[in-house]
This record gives structure tokens, sequence and C-alpha cells, in this order.
């Protein structure tokens, strides 16, 4: 039978972090590193897939609960694919990447997205990208069993290589985002690496959990910062992860009004003051990355913080161009476990 080819970027986020899964903004832009899958399909219900980045085969079915296992993502794509009627029975596929795994870049969620886009087009169907990314979230929270957002899938379904979108969590509503003239969104592994389904990211929805409970509502990014604050009723760390949402989100708003009007101070403070919100009120950094982010900023970035889901992976930074290779010298000098991955930039 014919093969099908697609490809989707991996994603760094600008600013918003854990706001997706409490009725938040988030501004994830897409990068140059990327995940190319070809799908052949099968007559059986077996999965064969031949991943670059591990270097080797591995054959499942579809069948196969999820195990912990780096193929997980794309047997649980192949058999959301299969209920969604794009296939018939199991592929071979074959998997090119260059996204670095637990770098909190979204390699899982590229991967299911290409062979979603992938099945759609064996099936000549005309779901929207939208409906791609919420199929892709049900792999990961319905069949690998991590309770994600959304952004990371509608970064990858939806923005091109150095497109940045300002997206609502809750409405999937969203708009294309110019990056700023004259600077660079740079993208540095902290050297320490993570997995969603480690707990920790888990843990930390538990605690929005709590705290939607707590203050009665879903969507608490949209409560008032100062109400929250004032709340002594919930415990200490309830009531900080909620302000981190709820500061969050208006971040994110800020930042997107503050890249219109080509306030890049601005945005950089909104990266700086995101980062203080990640470290102390929802946890999520660790003493590595507060280094790197602080270094990245005495070194001349205009703003850095942790990007991703946390506890490790990548900082994302943004730098004036004529900066940007004295700047990531000595970042390197100074942090040599640390190491570059990606870098984008408006194109005119
Ligand atoms: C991971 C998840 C996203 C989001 C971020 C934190 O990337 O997949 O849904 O929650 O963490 O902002």
């Amino acid at each position: 039978m014919d093969s099908v080819r697609a490809v989707s970027p991996g994603r760094v986020n600008l600013i918003g972090e854990h706001t997706d899964y409490n009725g938040g903004m988030v501004m994830p832009a897409a990068l140059s590193v990327h995940l190319e899958a070809e799908l052949t399909p099968r007559e059986d219900d077996i999965v064969r897939i031949s991943a670059e980045p591990f270097g080797m085969l591995h054959e499942r079915t579809l069948e196969d609960p999820a195990k912990d296992h780096w193929s997980d993502p794309a047997v649980g794509a192949l058999r959301e694919a299969r209920a969604l009627g794009l296939i018939g029975h199991g592929a071979d596929l074959l998997i090119a990447s260059t996204i670095p795994a637990g770098a909190g870049l979204s390699s899982s969620a590229a991967l299911i997205v290409t062979v979603l886009k992938a099945a759609r087009m064996l099936a000549k169907s005309d779901m929207s990208d939208t409906e791609i990314a919420v199929a892709a979230r049900r792999v990961e929270t319905d069949y690998i069993g991590v309770p994600v957002g959304i952004m990371d899938q509608m970064a990858v379904a939806i923005a091109q290589p150095g497109e940045a979108i300002a997206l609502d969590t809750a409405t999937l509503d969203y708009e294309l985002v110019t990056l700023p003239k004259g600077y660079s969104i740079e993208v540095i592994h902290s050297g320490v690496t993570r997995q969603l389904s480690d707990g920790r990211y888990k843990e930390r929805k538990e605690e929005c959990d709590a705290a939607r409970i707590a203050f009665g509502r879903d969507d608490i990014c949209t409560l008032n910062p100062a109400k929250i604050a004032e709340n002594t009723e919930v415990s200490d760390v309830i009531r900080r992860r909620a302000l981190h949402c709820a500061t969050e989100h208006r971040r994110v708003k800020a930042a997107v009004d503050a890249l219109a009007g080509g306030d890049i101070a601005t945005l950089g403070a909104l990266m700086i003051a995101s980062h203080t919100s990640m470290r102390d009120d929802f946890e999520m950094s660790v003493p590595l990355i507060d280094a790197l982010v602080d270094d990245a900023v005495a070194l001349g970035a205009v703003g850095a913080r942790l990007t991703g889901g946390g506890f490790g992976g990548c900082i994302v930074a943004c730098v004036a161009e004529d900066q940007r290779d004295g700047w990531l010298e000595g970042l390197l000098v100074k942090h040599p476990e640390a190491r570059f991955i990606d870098r984008i930039a408006r194109a005119t």
C-alpha cells in the first residue's frame, strides 16, 4: 500500500506554564527542530516502528497497553487514528526526529500529532488541525496516562517554525504572533532531563485540582491574584499554586500586548517574573536551571525563563541578535553542562 509522510515542529513555550489545564493563556512558538513520520498501513494490527533517534526497530500490536516506552505515543496515535476511522489496522512507521526527548520541547506531542496527520492524509479526511490536537491530547491523557493540557498539541499541530501562537486554552481560540524584530529566541538545554511521566507533573496537576475545589471554580487562571493572596482558608501550597496560575495567565496577556507594541523590555521583564513565579510559587524549577536563567540575564538576555513542564529540560531566552554570539559563548563557558538546542527569529 502507498505510504504517506507528515512532519511537525518541536515547540518552545515563550510564556504561560501550567495554565493550559487551568483555563488560561499560553504563548508557545514552533521550533526548527522537527519530527517526520512515514506511515505505511498494514492489513493486520501490528505496529512496526523504526525510530532513528533510538536506532532501533520495535514491534507492538494495537491492543498493547501503554508501558512507559518510547513507542507509546506512536502506538497510542495509531489506536486513536483507528478509533477515528482514519486507518483500519496497524501500520509501519518510520520516524526521524531532531527534537531531543526529555527536554520539554514536545517530542511526544510532535510524534502523536505527526502520526495523526499522516493518518488524516491517508484517509483524505477533512479533520482540522485543532481536531487533530484535541485527539492527540486524548492519547496522552487516556492512553499514556499523563494529565497534560492542550498547549503542546495545538502548538505543534498549528504553528510553523518561527511562528508563535497566543492560545486561549479555555476556548482553543488562537492568533498568530509575530516574533520581535532584531531579537532571537534561544533554546538552551540545562543538561537536566526529565519526563512528564515521572510523577511531578501529575502532582502539580493534582494540587491545581485541589485549588479548583478550594476556590470553587475550574478556571483558576482567571481568579483575581489579590483575592487568592488574601485567602487564609486554603493551605499555603495550594494558595501559591493558584497564585502562579492566575499571575502567569495575566503575564501571557501582557506579553501578547508587549509583542504587539514592540515593547521588548516589558516582554523580557514578564519572562523573568514568570521564572520567579515558577521557582517560588509553583516550585517547578531546580537550582541548576535557576542559575542558568540568572546567568542568561546577567550576560545580556532581555528575558529568560524555564520552559515546559518543569523540573528539568530547557530554558528560553530572548536576546538581541547583535549580542547573541557572545551571549551564547559566555553562557556555555559558565555552564558546561548546558547545550544549545535551537534558535528562532523573525524572518523579515
Ligand atoms: C507540558 C504539558 C503541557 C503544559 C506544560 C506546562 O509541556 O504537556 O500541557 O501543561 O507542560 O506549561
